[in-house]
C-alpha cells in the first residue's frame, strides 16, 4: 500500500529557513543556516552545546531578530516579527528552562495562555457576555482536558513552583497545546525529565503528532528520544547545518561524530560523541538547569516507528 505522502506529492514546507544568520557582537551564533520543516512531521535538531540550536528557535519564535536571512512560514517571510505576531500565526515554543508562572496554580498556568478567544476581547464583555462566559468555559475545559492528558490532573491546584522538573516540562507542553498551534518548537523537552516520565512525554508528543496532526521541531540531546520520534534530523555544528537526514544515517556520519568529539576535552567528560546525551556539564547556556548525562546511546534503529 502506498502511503499518503509520496515524494511526488510532497507538501510545501510549513517552515523554511533560508541563509539565516545571527551575530552577537563578534560571535556568529548562527551562520547561513537553511533547512525546511514539513507540516505534520516531527523534525529533530541536534548538535553539540553552543551549536546555535536555541538561537534558531529564538529567531523563529520572534524572540530575536535575525542578523540576515529569511524565515518563511507558510511561504511568507516572518523574519524579525515580534513574538506575539509569531504566536498569532500559530508558532509556539517551549523553553530549555521551563517558564511557568510559579505563583499560579497548574490549572491557572494553562488558562492564562493568551489565545484568540472571545473572553480576551474585552469589549465583548459588554456586547456579548454569554459568549464570553462560553469562551471562558471552553478555555477551562480545554485546560482540564490537557491536564488529564498530561497526567497533571492530580496536581492541578498545586502552585506550579512545587512541580518537579519533569512535571514542569509537561506543563510547558500543555501550555503549547492550549492554542491549537500550527508549529510547536520544543527546546530540550527531555532535559531533566526522569526516564519514566520521559517515555510518557515521548508517547504524548507522538500522539499529538499522529492523532492530532501537530507539527513539531524538537531540539534534544537525548538521541533515543530523537531517534524514536523524528523522521528527519538536522545536525547543527558551530552555527551551521552540517548535514540532515534520517537518524540512522546521521548517526553514522563521520562529520557528525567529529562535531561531537571536536568540542570535547581530554578527560572524556565533555561533549560526548553520539553515544551519550551530548551535553557538556559546563554548558554555556546560562541558567539551564536541564540535563545531566544519562549515558543513553544512539539506538541501533534510526527509524522513528518502522512504518
Ligand atoms: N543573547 C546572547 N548573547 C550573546 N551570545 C549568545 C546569546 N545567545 C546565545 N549566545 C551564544 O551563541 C552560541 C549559540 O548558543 P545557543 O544557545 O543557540 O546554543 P545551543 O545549540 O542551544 O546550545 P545548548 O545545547 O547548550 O543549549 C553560544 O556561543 C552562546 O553563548
Ligand atoms: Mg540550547
Amino acid at each position: 500500500m502506498t502511503g499518503s505522502h509520496s515524494s511526488a506529492t510532497a507538501p510545501a514546507p510549513i517552515l523554511a529557513v533560508e541563509d539565516l544568520t545571527r551575530r552577537f557582537g563578534g560571535l556568529t551564533a548562527v551562520e547561513g543556516c537553511s533547512f525546511r520543516v514539513d507540516a505534520g512531521r516531527i523534525t529533530g535538531i541536534i548538535g553539540p552545546n553552543g551549536a546555535g540550536k536555541t538561537t534558531i528557535f529564538n529567531m523563529v519564535a520572534g524572540a530575536l531578530p535575525p542578523s540576515s536571512g529569511r524565515i518563511l512560514f507558510d511561504g511568507a517571510d516572518i523574519a524579525g516579527l515580534p513574538t506575539h505576531e509569531m504566536f498569532h500565526r500559530g508558532i509556539v515554543r517551549t523553553f530549555q528552562i521551563p517558564h511557568e508562572f510559579s505563583r499560579l496554580t497548574v490549572l491557572e498556568n494553562l488558562m492564562v495562555v493568551p489565545a484568540v478567544q472571545p473572553g480576551e476581547r474585552l469589549w465583548r464583555v459588554w456586547t456579548s457576555p454569554a459568549r464570553v462566559r462560553r469562551g471562558e468555559r471552553e478555555v477551562r475545559e480545554r485546560a482540564e482536558e490537557a491536564l488529564r492528558f498530561l497526567t497533571l490532573w492530580e496536581v492541578r491546584d498545586e502552585l506550579a513552583a512545587n512541580l518537579s522538573g519533569g512535571q514542569k516540562k509537561l506543563l510547558e507542553l500543555g501550555r503549547a497545546m492550549m492554542t491549537e498551534p500550527r508549529l510547536v518548537l520544543l527546546d530540550e523537552p527531555g532535559a531533566g525529565v526522569n526516564p519514566t516520565l520521559l517515555l510518557k512525554l515521548r508517547d504524548m508528543i507522538r500522539h499529538l503528532n499522529r492523532q492530532l496532526g501537530y507539527t513539531f521541531v524538537i531540539i534534544e540531546h537525548d538521541m533515543d528520544l530523537i531517534a524514536s520520534l523524528c523522521e528527519r534530523v538536522i545536525v547543527l555544528a558551530e552555527g551551521s547545518v552540517l548535514t540532515e537526514g534520517p537518524m540512522g544515517a546521521v548517526r553514522r556520519d563521520p562529520r557528525v561524530i567529529d562535531a561531537y568529539l571536536g568540542g570535547g576535552e581530554e578527560d572524556g567528560q565533555a561533549s560526548p560523541p553520539p553515544s551519550g546525551r551530548g551535553r557538556r556539564p559546563d554548558s554555556g547556556d546560562a541558567g539551564d538547569g536541564g540535563a545531566s548525562g544519562n549515558g543513553r546511546g544512539f539506538p541501533d534503529s534510526g527509524s522513528p516507528d518502522g512504518g
